[in-house]
């Protein structure tokens, strides 16, 4: 089997990265990583990478005098590692106009809300503040604009009257696990197509583009 070679960007502590890693190591799954890079250097989710024998790089933001120079070096190390799709898990930078256009439809986000609502960095705050009684977690395709682009797989999941960010947030994360691994499937199986703003299921009758409360298999 021809495996997808994918590049996990993180900032921190890289529970979606094992959830990446855990899933990798299955014989029948379609995708490997073959490179782990942070921003910071005390990113947590380094030791999981270790741990497992995949390379890991760290190149530091706040090194670079622009924005689009950190991506441009980002961008070297990506395709020197032969990465095919980018995967963004908890990498807390908004990417350049030109990473995202120079990798069109082959960066993904996972984000914990149901986008398009509560985008930005307090998605949980902002779901406890508006009083939802769903809120979830979406894996899209990436483009410039922060938290938008294609939505490849979401899942919901209650908010309860007695939730506070922790406890929401750990609830949603729980669903993160399971669907960033099932949308790397999705793509590396060609189950999923990129048309335009939308990602079009290529198995009709299948909810594979769209889950709530999923069942995934
Ligand atoms: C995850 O909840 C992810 O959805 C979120 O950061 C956390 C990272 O956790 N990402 C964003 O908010 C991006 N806008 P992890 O490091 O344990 O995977």
């Amino acid at each position: 089997m021809d495996r997808l070679k994918i590049g996990v960007l993180i900032s921190g502590r890289g529970s979606n990265l094992r959830a990446l890693i855990d899933a990798c190591a299955a014989e029948d799954f379609p995708a490997e990583i073959n490179l782990v890079l942070s921003n910071k250097l005390d990113a947590r989710g380094l030791a999981h990478a270790e741990a497992t024998g995949i390379d890991t790089v760290v190149i530091e933001h706040d090194k670079f005098p622009d924005r689009e120079s950190f991506d441009r070096a980002i961008d070297a190390v990506l395709k020197a590692a032969n990465v095919e799709l980018v995967c963004l898990a908890g990498f807390m930078r908004l990417l350049s106009t030109w990473f995202v256009e120079t990798w069109r439809d082959r960066v993904v986000n996972i984000h914990p809300s149901l986008l398009p609502a509560f985008k930005g960095i307090d998605a949980h705050a902002q779901a406890i503040a508006a009083g939802v009684r769903l809120s979830g977690c979406t894996v899209h395709i990436v483009r410039p604009e922060m938290d938008a682009g294609p939505v490849l797989v979401q899942a919901a999941v209650p908010v309860m009257p007695d939730d506070d960010e922790d406890t929401l947030a750990a609830r949603i994360l729980a669903a993160e696990h399971r669907c960033y691994p099932y949308a790397i499937r999705l793509l590396a199986e060609g189950r999923v197509k990129i048309v335009g703003e939308r990602a079009e299921d290529q198995a009709p009758g299948s909810t594979a583009a769209t889950l709530i409360h999923p069942a995934i298999e």
